[in-house]
This record gives C-alpha cells, structure tokens and sequence, in this order.
C-alpha cells in the first residue's frame, strides 16, 4: 500500500544494521509493512494497543507474507514479522539480543515522552535507537531527550497536509567513532537548508511556533518565556 509523505520520510532515515525493528503505535502497519517489504532488519515487529486493529493486521500480513511470520520459520535472507497487541510503555526489548530501533509516530508528544522514558527506563544499558515523529509537543519531547542524555543522530522537518513534523533519530548510547551530538531544545539541522522549499517550510514553522508560544505566554498561565527566546534564537541557514 502507498504511504504518504510523512511516512516515506520516516522509511527513509531507517537505515540497515538493526536486528529489530519495532513500528509502535502501528495502527494499520504502513510503515512497518513497508519496512519489511524492504527487508530492513531481519526482524521487524508490529505493535498498538488495540486488538481489533492488531488481529486486521495479522490476518493481512499472514495472507502477504505468509512464510516471513515468525511463527512459520521463516527464511534467514527475508525479514521476520511479529504482531504485538501490547502497551508500547511494555514493549519485550530485553527478550531479544542486538541492537534495535524503536519508531513511534502519530501520537502526541506528552505520550511520546511518557513512553520514552518508560523504555530507557527498562532497558537502560541496551543499545537502543528511536525514530520519533510526534504530533505537537516538539519542545517537551526534545527536553526530555535531552535530559536522558540521548545523542542526536538526525533530524528532518517536514510539511503533510499544512502540518509540520519533525523526525528525531535519537540513540541512548555514544557512538563509537563519532563525535557526541546533543539534541538541541528547538532543533540544529532542521534549520539548515538544501533549497528554497525547504527555507519557506522552515520559515512558516518557526513563525507558527513562535506564534503558538507567544499565544501562551499571552495567556499568563505559564511562563514560556525562555521558549520564546531560544525561538527567536533560531536563524534559518543555507546548509553548507
Ligand atoms: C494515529 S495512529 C499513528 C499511526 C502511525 N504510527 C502513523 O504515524 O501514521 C496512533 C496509534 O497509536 C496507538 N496507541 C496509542 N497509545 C498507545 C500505547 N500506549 N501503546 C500502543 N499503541 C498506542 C493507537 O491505538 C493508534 O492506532
């Protein structure tokens, strides 16, 4: 099935050299069907909270893909799939060995951080990555990364349907061999662009949050005022 911008970026920035791939808060499985029609981990697992959705799921990847269940054997050379019905907050990381990526995308940033956190929490000595693509609440998720110490590996900004997503790839471990990169409160290379495109997005973004945050401090019951300034702090660049 066709996916949509959002989520061909997202397929985009997984890269080989995982030995799972979980697509959390799934829902149909677009993207992870797609991660497995390309084979990119040998085993990629589907996971969301509702079992109607889940037994769907399963009936269509056991009708496309019968011989790449994991209950059925499946060849060394073809990717594995594994329907999960389960909390993302509990998702069985320390039952499987190698380093896995955890991509959660399409639900808010509240939520996003909660899980994160709940994850690292579990598994703190693994050698996780997360691909995130929150919908809302950038800045808090990006705290939150920040606090548990994560290392930025990349970030893209995108425009789907007049909304603006930013996608973190983000890892809880230092990389051997490359230089530490934090993660910045309100972003580094989303602001660093290729074309003209992508300056009038990264311009219309950072207008509409500055203006979303501006709208709260006017609302007098928080103050954001630090929000706003590193904001205003963003200068948007050509990429060199
Ligand atoms: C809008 S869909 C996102 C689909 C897809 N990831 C995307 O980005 O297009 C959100 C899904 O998250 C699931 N979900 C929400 N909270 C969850 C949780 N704690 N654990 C597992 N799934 C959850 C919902 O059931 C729903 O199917």
């Amino acid at each position: 099935m066709k996916i949509g911008k959002r989520l061909q970026h997202i397929d985009a920035m997984v890269t080989s050299g995982y030995a799972h791939i979980w697509d959390c808060c799934c829902d149909h499985g677009l993207l992870g069907a797609s991660l497995l029609a390309r084979h990119m981990a040998p085993f990629i697992h589907f996971v969301d909270i509702v079992p109607e959705l889940m037994r769907e799921l399963e009936t269509r990847l056991r009708h496309f893909y019968p011989a790449m269940a994991a209950d059925a054997s499946p060849s060394p050379v073809l990717s594995a799939w594994q329907v999960h019905c389960i909390d993302v907050a509990s998702l069985p990381l320390s039952r499987h060995e190698g380093k896995q990526l955890v991509i959660i995308a399409g639900v808010g940033g509240d939520l996003m951080v909660q899980l994160v956190r709940t994850i690292h929490q579990a598994n703190p000595n693994a050698d996780i990555d997360f691909l995130l693509c929150p919908v809302h609440h950038q800045f808090t998720l990006r705290q939150q990364l920040i606090q548990l110490d994560f290392q930025l590996l990349e970030e893209r900004l995108l425009e789907e349907n007049r909304r603006f997503y930013e996608l973190l790839l983000v890892s809880s471990k230092t990389r051997k061999m490359q230089p530490r990169c934090r993660v910045s409160a309100v972003g580094e290379q989303i602001w660093l662009v290729h074309t003209p495109e992508q300056a009038d997005v990264a311009s219309r973004y950072l207008s509409k949050t500055l203006a979303h945050y501006q709208r709260m401090q006017r609302g007098q019951h928080v103050d954001v005022s630090p929000i706003i300034e590193a904001y205003r702090a963003v200068a948007i660049q050509p990429h060199r």
